[in-house]
């Protein structure tokens, strides 16, 4: 990949830059918590974006995307928003660093990816946490990891129309190999976890659809789980996100929120805590807890907080009749992976049955990913 982008470089604007590098995440637990104030447990992946880049002395940015074989140049004014939608990323995380009182000088980049898009592997934060990090870094402006993580998520809210939380720009910038970070989204503490399931596997099953709406259903989910903290905070008003409340709190309101508001907040109220049971549970190398509360999320994010699909429910199914010790949709939902945990003894024959019975039951052919967890936003 690395010669692919420097060679387009070299050809596109002359002597060559420096290399960066993001990528992008896995999530062992923790869905939907991030913007409701709630734990999340993810992980930096082998797969990221990888970008050269070199400050071109004008005030113009000139962008080749490689896996699109496209050109774009953009202005740094606010009213040059660009028109496709994969230069808004790169547009937006320049805007925001611009707002937080950073410098940046026009700059000539190529960059390619092997995250796979619509996966729910937060292809869109890698490059956000890629170019966040190069800008702050070539420009010397000295702002730390977490501003760049809310560079990405402000130029998801603002320039892209996803009201995301901060999970997987957190995820991309502060990755470290062989490690999960548990991250608490309300006061922004982190604990790194060693993670490395001996005698399992953790693999993702993608079943390359899409659905449609998924970031106005996302934003949905989001104003519902608002108006639940909204209303028990008329009670207890120390309340202000629905990691902070009492599953009582949430039976007190039913009646005055709508039954959908209800069963959302039930879904987020329940997955706070399954976070820390499935840490306390690492620490003890009891990985059969952990699957437990994998499949318990996925039976909230499909039956309770709605965001799972046929395909996504299939293969969760069918890895708990093949004894597989967790799998639930992961990420945002409406398409894309599984996450499962899998006793090596069982990956080969589960593999194979999902590979099959997936294409038997769907007419085309999902991919499996095996997972290494690795090293966050970085320059090379
Ligand atoms: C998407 C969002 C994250 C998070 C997850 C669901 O990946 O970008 O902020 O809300 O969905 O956990």
């Amino acid at each position: 990949m690395k010669e692919k982008v420097h060679s387009k470089f070299v050809s596109l604007f002359g002597e060559g830059g420096v290399f960066y590098a993001a990528a992008g995440r896995i999530n062992l637990i923790g869905e939907h918590t991030d913007y409701n104030g709630g734990y999340v447990f993810p992980g930096a992946i082998d797969k990221g974006i990888l970008a050269e880049i070199k400050p071109n002395g004008t005030d113009k940015v000139r962008l080749f995307a490689i896996d699109r074989d496209e050109y774009v140049e953009f202005e740094l004014a606010e009213d040059n928003l660009p028109s496709q939608h994969w230069p808004r990323y790169i547009f937006g995380v320049c805007r925001e660093t611009i707002k937080r009182g950073g410098k940046v000088q026009g700059f000539d980049a190529v960059f390619a990816g092997d995250v796979p898009l619509g996966a729910g592997l937060s292809s869109s934060a890698a490059l956000e946490s890629c170019f966040a990090y190069a800008i702050n870094d070539m420009n010397a402006n000295g702002l730390d990891l977490f501003e760049l993580a809310r560079i990405g998520q402000s130029t998801e809210h603002n320039y892209c129309g996803v009201k995301c939380g901060i999970m997987d720009q957190f995820a991309s910038c502060f990755g470290k190999a062989g490690h999960l970070i548990r991250l608490n989204c309300k006061t922004l503490e982190y604990q790194y976890f060693p993670f490395d399931p001996k005698g399992y596997k953790v693999v993702l099953l993608d079943t390359c659809v899409k659905h449609l709406l998924a970031d106005s259903a996302y934003n949905k989910r989001r104003e519902s789980c608002e108006r639940a903290a909204a209303e028990i905070k008329k009670n207890h008003p120390e309340v202000d996100f629905l990691s902070d409340c009492k599953r009582v709190w949430l039976d007190e309101v039913r009646g005055k929120i709508s039954e959908e508001d209800f069963i959302r907040a039930e879904y987020v109220i329940g997955e706070v805590q399954r976070v820390l049971d499935v840490c306390d549970a690492l620490e003890r190398g009891d990985y059969e807890t952990v699957g437990e509360m994998m499949y318990q999320t996925h039976f909230g994010l499909s039956r309770l907080y709605e965001v799972s699909c046929p395909e996504l429910d299939f293969l969760a199914k069918l890895a708990r009749k093949m004894e597989v010790t967790g799998s639930r949709v992961m990420g945002g939902g409406f398409g894309g992976c599984t996450i499962n945990l899998v006793k090596d003894e069982l990956y080969d024959g589960f593999i194979a049955a999902a590979k099959e019975q997936f294409r038997e039951k769907f007419g085309h052919d999902l991919k499996v990913y095996d997972v290494v967890i690795s090293d966050g936003a970085r320059k090379l």
